[in-house]
C-alpha cells in the first residue's frame, strides 16, 4: 500500500526497456513513489507479469490499473505513437515522465564487433532514442503549454546515456559511438525544450550489472574479473533512485546531468 503525498503522485510515467535491469527498476521505483506507469518492452510476458506486480504492490486508491503494457519495438514509431496514447487508460492525456531507456550494447571496437549487429544497436540506441525524445518531446510541451508555470507541475524527458558517451573507451567504440550521439541529442533537446518547461535529463552510467552484458556478448571471464576488481558494480536500483530523485524536484529545479560510476572504476 502506498500513502498519500508522494512525491510522483498524479505523475504517469513511460518506461521502455522495463522488461529488465534499469528499466524495470525504474518501474517498480517510480510506482513505489507514486506515480503510474506505461511499460515497454519487447518481451511481453515479462511486461504482462511486472503490470501485475505493480497493481497487487501498489494499488490504486480507484482501483484504476498502476501500470499498462505497451509491448514491441521500441524504434517504431507506431508502437512509440501507441505509448504516448496509452496514457488515457491511466487517466490521463499524455505522460509527464518519459524514461528514454531501451538500448543495447556491443561487445568490441569498430575493428572487431560484430558487424551484423550495428544496424540493430543504431537503430535501437540512436534512431529509435531520437523518435522517442521528438514525439514525447512536443506531447510534454503541449502538456507545459496548457499549465500555469511552474505550478502545473514539472515534465520530465530522461534519456539513458553512458559514461562511454562521454568518453572514448577503444574496446566498446562502435557501442560508445550510439552513447556519445545520445548524450548530445540529449543537451540539444534540454536546450530546446528546458525553455518551454521540459526537463530533459541525461543519466550517464558507469558499469551497471543487468542484462546488458550478456545481450552485447561481453566475455565471461574477463569482464567478471573486471567485476572484481572495481566492485561493488552498480545495480539497476541505483540507477532508478536517482532518477527518482531527479524528477521529484520542483518544476522550477533541475538536475540535467547524472554521472553514476561504481566508486572504484576509474574509467570510463
Ligand atoms: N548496464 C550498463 O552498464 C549500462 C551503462 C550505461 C548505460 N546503460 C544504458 O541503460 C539502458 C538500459 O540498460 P540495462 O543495463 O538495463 O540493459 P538490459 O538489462 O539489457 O535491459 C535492456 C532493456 O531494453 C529492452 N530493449 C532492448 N531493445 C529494445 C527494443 N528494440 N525495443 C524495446 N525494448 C528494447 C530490453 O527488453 P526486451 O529484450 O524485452 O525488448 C530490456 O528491457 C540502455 O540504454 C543502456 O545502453 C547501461
Amino acid at each position: 500500500m502506498h500513502s498519500s503525498n508522494q512525491p510522483l503522485e498524479s505523475r504517469v510515467a513511460l518506461i521502455t526497456g522495463a522488461s529488465a535491469g534499469i528499466g524495470l527498476d525504474c518501474a517498480l521505483h517510480l510506482a513505489s513513489l507514486g506515480a503510474k506507469i506505461i511499460l515497454n518492452a519487447r518481451r511481453e510476458p515479462n511486461l504482462l507479469e511486472l503490470a501485475q506486480r505493480l497493481d497487487d504492490q501498489y494499488p490504486t486508491s480507484d482501483h484504476s490499473p498502476r501500470a499498462v503494457v505497451v509491448a514491441g519495438d521500441a524504434a517504431d514509431q507506431s508502437v512509440i505513437d501507441e505509448m504516448l496514447t496509452k496514457s488515457a487508460q491511466l487517466g490521463a492525456q499524455t505522460p509527464d515522465i518519459v524514461v528514454v531507456n531501451a538500448g543495447r550494447g556491443l561487445n568490441g571496437s569498430v575493428m572487431t564487433s560484430d558487424t551484423t549487429q550495428w544496424e540493430e544497436m543504431v537503430r535501437t540506441n540512436l534512431l529509435g532514442a531520437a523518435r522517442l525524445i521528438r514525439t514525447a518531446g512536443n506531447a510534454l510541451v503541449d502538456l507545459q503549454s496548457s499549465r500555469d508555470w511552474p505550478d502545473g507541475g514539472p515534465a520530465d524527458l530522461v534519456i539513458l546515456g553512458s559514461t562511454v558517451g562521454r568518453h572514448i573507451s577503444p574496446f566498446s567504440s562502435m557501442y560508445g559511438s550510439t552513447k556519445f550521439a545520445v548524450n548530445s541529442l540529449a543537451e540539444a533537446a534540454r536546450r530546446e525544450l528546458g525553455p518551454k518547461g521540459v526537463r530533459v535529463s541525461l543519466i550517464e552510467p558507469g558499469i551497471v550489472k543487468s542484462e546488458f552484458q550478456q545481450v552485447a556478448g561481453y566475455d565471461e571471464h574477463k569482464f567478471g574479473d573486471l567485476m572484481d576488481t572495481i566492485s561493488p558494480v552498480l545495480t539497476p536500483m541505483d540507477i532508478a533512485r536517482t532518477i527518482g530523485f531527479i524528477i521529484s524536484q520542483p518544476a522550477g529545479v533541475h538536475i540535467s546531468d547524472a554521472v553514476i560510476r561504481p566508486t572504484r572504476q576509474e574509467y570510463p
